[in-house]
């Protein structure tokens, strides 16, 4: 392996609980019902992709595409008031010590994230510097399990898709790594999906797998 592309939510940072008050928000204010089961299916999906997860529970009149947006906007700007309140210290020790070690021995790293709050997140927990490129939900027009994302991160590293490890906790990010000829490496929620190719339950278990 060469590269390394990380995935950013619920991987190098916990920003899952806030994805998940702002569309619990906004799922409340609709009447329809929401819960954290149903949160884990918008791991690694597209803001809108994410509103359509949401409104299948919608028995409301039927939404136009200008309604949809103004949701999503809404969606973000209560996400991002949450986000304000991240520091550096939303980045475990752990993470850090371990992307500084997997650079010295000279894997190239990138990020692969859905996210269009990806730059804004990596500067609020000072993370921004510790990668050589990011591809990020501002520059795809497919969301994983799409592998575009990945592809590009790849490409901005200039290294070859087979020679790259995805580290996701998604398992659409997981599908989305191996429909990109990538070795896939789950942990959190996706370390116990079989189509992974390695499983870990720990950050620092990173650098036993990849340094083999
Ligand atoms: C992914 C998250 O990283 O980004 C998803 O796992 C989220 O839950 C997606 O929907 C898009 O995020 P944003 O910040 O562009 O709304
Ligand atoms: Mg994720």
């Amino acid at each position: 392996m060469k590269g390394i592309i990380f995935d950013l939510d619920g991987v190098l940072v916990f920003t899952d609980k806030f994805h998940y008050r702002a569309w619990k928000a906004i799922a409340d204010d609709m009447g329809i019902y929401f819960d954290e089961k149903i949160n884990n299916r918008l791991r690694g999906v597209s803001r809108m992709d994410s509103l359509e997860i949401i409104l299948e529970r919608y028995e409301g009149k039927l939404l136009t595409m200008a309604e949809k947006v103004s949701l999503a906007e809404k969606k973000n700007q209560i996400y991002r008031e949450l986000l304000r309140t991240m520091t550096p210290e939303d980045v475990s020790e752990e993470v850090r010590d371990t992307l500084k070690k997997l650079h010295v021995d000279g894997f190239k790293l990138a990020i692969g994230s859905s996210s269009k709050n990806t730059k804004f997140i990596l500067e609020k927990v000072e993370l921004i510097d510790a990668f050589d490129a990011v591809s990020d939900g501002t520059n795809i027009t497919r969301s994983k399990p799409d592998p575009e994302v990945f592809q590009k991160a790849a490409k901005y590293l200039r290294v070859a898709p087979e020679e790259c490890a995805v580290v996701e906790d998604a398992f659409a990010g997981i599908d989305a790594a191996k429909s990109g000829g990538m070795y896939a490496i789950g942990i959190g929620e996706a370390s116990k999906y079989e189509k992974a190719d390695a499983h870990i339950e720990e950050f620092a278990e990173l650098t036993e797998i990849l340094e083999k």
